[in-house]
């Protein structure tokens, strides 16, 4: 396979190539995919000054993502299946969707957007289960010059609006629900609320998927088996330049609310076809199945673009993993042989909890490959992975990447990088890593632990927060000159090897979910009895952090005293979502801040870890008392 790293001796022969000459190193790599017009220049950029930052790859190429999925691929795999897809319940019939039907499926939806007026450069917001439909849309919008801003299915109405008006989305695609275990969601509902207050949605498509009864406004909604109906399947990929728009993906931060993080086409293309080759060790053939929900970054990557550009066969599946028990995903590697399974530590650790007799009974021997993202993992859980589900025949890659990289970082090769539990390893050829001090001081040698910056751009890399470019400079280049910060910490071992340590901003790292410790707090405040609010992280056995509130309130009384931890929480449940409610609750009657006026996180987190032996120097509080007060009253054991 083209561009396929074979040995650990050609991964740091690659390595060096990529680091002295960049543009040489990519564009070899791009000259694999399908370009109506090659570039003029590899590079161009700069992190910092006016406009920073400012980076551009395969300046004025022109070319469409879905022509390197379909038509570069199609004379070879025509007949072979890109999508597997399970349903939630293993009574229903899976649907195995090939590059051929598939490719139609996108033509038809394309024509079917282009009736309704979606032109290049608007946006379309996707809310929509794990269903075959969400990959057609977000490839009929490429295909068309759309950009797609998925929202994942499980936030609330007023953050799927919060969403759809920062990108002024004119259209959204979703379904009447969508199947979690015994549940069905009500996604209908959900965005009928949300579009009362999103003014630039023109139209909604409605896919029908759980048949349950939904309202449908007139002027608005419209079935998608309608827009389809008699729609023809031959289509023209739109011309698309390197840097046009892919699509915007919101993730949160230390501050505000969600940036929509920017990618554009040719270099997350060449960086995610790239990475899912290389980390996996993808063999034609084989069935490739990451268990993330596309609504997130390492769905749209490796369940969607990276694996179809490939020709791979990837598993789609709408379902949890316990249902209809904790068998289910060794079932589904049985039931498909899958050879290469991606999923996250928070899984993992679940599926520990359950006992280990969910995993024996099934026949995992297709298994080549395993993969973790989104968290750190524990050791614990990693040698369970490896030896139990691996039958310590499957290297791991431990993967760390983010929402703005776009693609894998750093990680292993699998089984050409030897493997460390709970390490990353080593960077990808393109990838630069730097560790630095807070003073921004490069911290040189093996053995160190820092801040881990990038100090050269790769193709995958973040172009720009959606209508605010000095937010993005802000956010992640202005920290440290001519770097740009990841916001995680992390360690270079003695073999110079990474290990991830986790978040060093106020991000919290919820089942592999970043949660901005401000948009908690934010959406308590919403709550008429709140004053003000805290929110730090802490460890948590299966989540990695859980969500610790402080909360200050007013008029509370024994009648009301009872219930307002469940108010509050299902006010964090509408504003944000069932993803940011608080683990734990504690009413305060003070927050430890300083004199002027700043919260002291740092102690609170103390307090939530259960360590409150430690808190370091508290004289600078205005009110040093209320410390003693929350520790008085910590829900969680207080070491003393
Ligand atoms: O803290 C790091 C953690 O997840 C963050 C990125 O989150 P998000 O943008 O939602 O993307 C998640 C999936 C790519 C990082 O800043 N993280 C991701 N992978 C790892 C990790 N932490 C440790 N080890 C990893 N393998």
């Amino acid at each position: 396979m083209v561009n396929k790293i074979t040995s650990l001796a050609e991964y740091l022969k690659k390595y060096e190539e990529s680091v002295a000459d960049p543009d040489g190193f990519w564009g070899n790599v791009a000259e694999s995919h399908f370009w109506r017009k090659k570039w003029d220049k590899v590079l161009d950029w700069k992190f910092e000054g006016e406009g920073a930052p400012d980076v551009n790859w395969f300046v004025n190429g022109k070319l469409n993502i879905t022509e390197n999925i379909f038509e570069r691929n199609m004379f070879m795999r025509k007949d072979q299946v890109a999508i597997i897809w399970e349903p939630n319940d293993p009574k229903d019939k899976e649907i195995k969707l090939t590059y051929g039907e598939l490719f139609d499926k996108v033509k038809q939806f394309a024509n079917g957007l282009k009736k309704l007026g979606i032109k290049k450069g608007d946006r379309v917001a996707l809310y929509l289960p794990m269903v075959p439909e969400l990959v057609i849309s977000m490839l009929a919008c490429a295909r068309i010059g759309a950009i797609h801003s998925i929202v994942f299915a499980g936030f609330s109405a007023s953050a799927l609006a919060d969403r759809i008006n920062d990108a002024k989305a004119n259209l959204l695609i979703t379904s009447d629900g969508g199947f979690r275990g015994t549940k069905s969601i009500p996604m209908k509902g959900i965005v009928d609320e949300a579009l009362e207050t999103c003014p630039s949605i023109k139209n909604a498509i409605i896919l029908e998927h759980t048949k349950d009864e939904v309202k449908i406004v007139k002027g608005r909604d419209l079935w998608w088996h309608d827009v389809i109906k008699g729609v023809s399947t031959d289509n023209k990929a739109e011309e698309m330049d390197s840097e046009d728009v892919l699509f915007i993906l919101y993730t949160s931060g230390s501050t505000g609310k969600p940036k929509g993080v920017v990618h554009t086409i040719a270099g997350y293309m060449v960086y995610a076809e790239y990475t899912f080759k290389n980390v996996f060790q993808y063999s034609d053939g084989d069935i490739f199945w990451c268990t993330a929900d596309i609504g997130w970054v390492t769905g749209h990557s490796y369940i969607v673009y990276g694996p179809l550009l490939t020709g791979a066969t990837s598993v789609m599946f709408e379902g949890v993993p316990t249902y209809p028990d904790a068998g289910r995903f060794w079932d589904i590697v049985d039931k498909y042989k899958v050879n290469q399974f991606y999923t996250a530590p928070t899984a993992i650790r679940a599926l520990v909890a359950q006992g280990n007799q969910w995993v024996t009974g099934h026949d995992l021997s297709s298994l080549k490959v395993l993969g973790t993202v989104g968290e750190p993992i524990n050791e614990e859980a990693w040698r369970w992975y490896h030896d139990l589900v691996g039958k310590a025949r499957c290297p791991i890659v431990d993967t760390w990447w983010q929402t703005e990289t776009g693609g894998i970082m750093i990680t292993p090769l699998a089984g050409i990088t030897p493997t460390k539990p709970s390490l990353a390893t080593l960077p990808l050829p393109g990838i630069q890593p730097i560790l630095v001090d807070p003073e921004g001081n490069e911290l040189k040698g093996n053995g160190v632990e820092g801040i881990l910056c990038i100090k050269f751009p790769w193709p995958g890399m973040i172009r720009t927060t959606y209508g605010d470019h000095k937010r993005c400079f802000t956010t992640y280049f202005s920290a440290y000159k001519n770097l740009y910060l990841t916001g995680d910490g992390a360690k270079r071992d003695e073999e110079g090897y990474y290990r991830i340590i986790g978040r060093i901003d106020d991000v919290i790292n919820v089942s592999g979910h970043r949660i901005g410790t401000a948009e908690v707090e934010d959406a308590i405040n919403q709550h008429p009895r709140v004053i003000e609010s805290a929110v730090v992280g802490y460890p948590h056995d299966i989540k990695g952090s859980g969500i610790y509130a402080y909360v200050i309130c007013e008029d509370l009384s024994d009648d009301n005293l009872a219930s307002i931890e469940n108010e509050i929480r299902e006010t964090v449940n509408k504003f944000i979502g069932p993803i940011a409610k608080p683990d734990k609750i504690q009413i305060v009657t003070g927050l430890p801040k300083t004199r002027s006026g700043k919260i002291m996180r740092r102690i609170l987190r103390k307090i939530g870890e259960g360590d409150a032996t430690n808190l370091g120097d508290t004289s600078t509080l205005l009110d040093p008392g209320v410390v003693e007060e929350i520790i008085n009253g910590a829900k969680v054991p207080v070491k003393r």
